[in-house]
């Protein structure tokens, strides 16, 4: 079984794939990390994240290490990752990878669920479930400033909004896999779910219970 999760920053997209994934014995990839890996790499040896040889060449030399970084999660490494991920040759280096997991997952799972902005639509377009997990923009900044606070990272919620806007954007408008809900995802909109509520809704697509 593959299930697809798409959607913009913060929408809860990772909350919902690590629950489903325990919920259904799935295996995980969230995809963005690839993306900000390559962006962290391109960061540390000095390049701009829109240079695409440099880019590119991170995102052939990247490693099972490279994804647990901590610092992968940074604000700035991801603003960096929308920046990469705006070239097309850094997609076509990482789709393989991303359909390996998919069909292949590791472990003994029933299938595999990824999370990202392109799965439903590109990287996965067979995929047996797709959802579009998306809120308002003041809602997901909201929810990334309370994180960042929480993890002890001085921040600005305004500032939070303004880079959630500026990142959707960039995500929605490049023309190399934009951030769009496949045509036949269902959309899950969390802005006034809990995550038991949006879980809930979630597992019934899934279980087909509900359209
Ligand atoms: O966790 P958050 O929603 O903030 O972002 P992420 O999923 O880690 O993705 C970081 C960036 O990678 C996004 O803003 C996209 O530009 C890019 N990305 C992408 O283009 N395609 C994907 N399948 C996943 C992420």
């Amino acid at each position: 079984m593959i299930v697809a999760i798409d959607g913009p920053a913060a929408a809860g997209k990772g909350t919902l794939s690590r629950l489903l994934a325990e919920e259904m014995n799935l295996a995980w990839l969230e995809t963005g990390s690839l993306y900000r890996a390559v962006a962290l790499r391109v960061l540390r040896d000095g390049s701009d994240p829109g240079d695409s040889r440099a880019a590119v060449g991170a995102a052939g030399h990247l490693d099972a290490g490279d994804l647990s970084d901590p610092e992968l999660r940074r604000e700035d490494v991801g603003q960096a990752a929308s920046r990469v991920a705006a070239i097309s040759e850094v997609r076509a280096a990482l789709i393989g990878f991303q359909r390996r997991f998919a069909h292949r997952p590791p472990g003994k799972v029933r299938g595999a669920v990824l999370d990202g902005r392109d799965i439903g639509t590109v990287v996965c377009p067979d995929a047996d479930h797709k959802i579009f997990v998306t809120a308002t923009p003041e809602a997901r900044a909201r929810r990334r400033f309370l994180q960042l606070r929480e993890s002890g990272t001085p921040v600005d919620e305004r500032q939070v909004l303004a880079a959630t806007v500026e990142r959707d954007a960039r995500d929605t408008e490049r023309s190399a896999s934009p951030l769009t809900p496949a045509e036949d995802a269902h959309l899950l909109d969390t802005t006034n779910l809990s995550i038991d509520a949006a879980f809930a809704t979630l597992t019934a697509y899934i279980s087909g219970s509900s359209d």
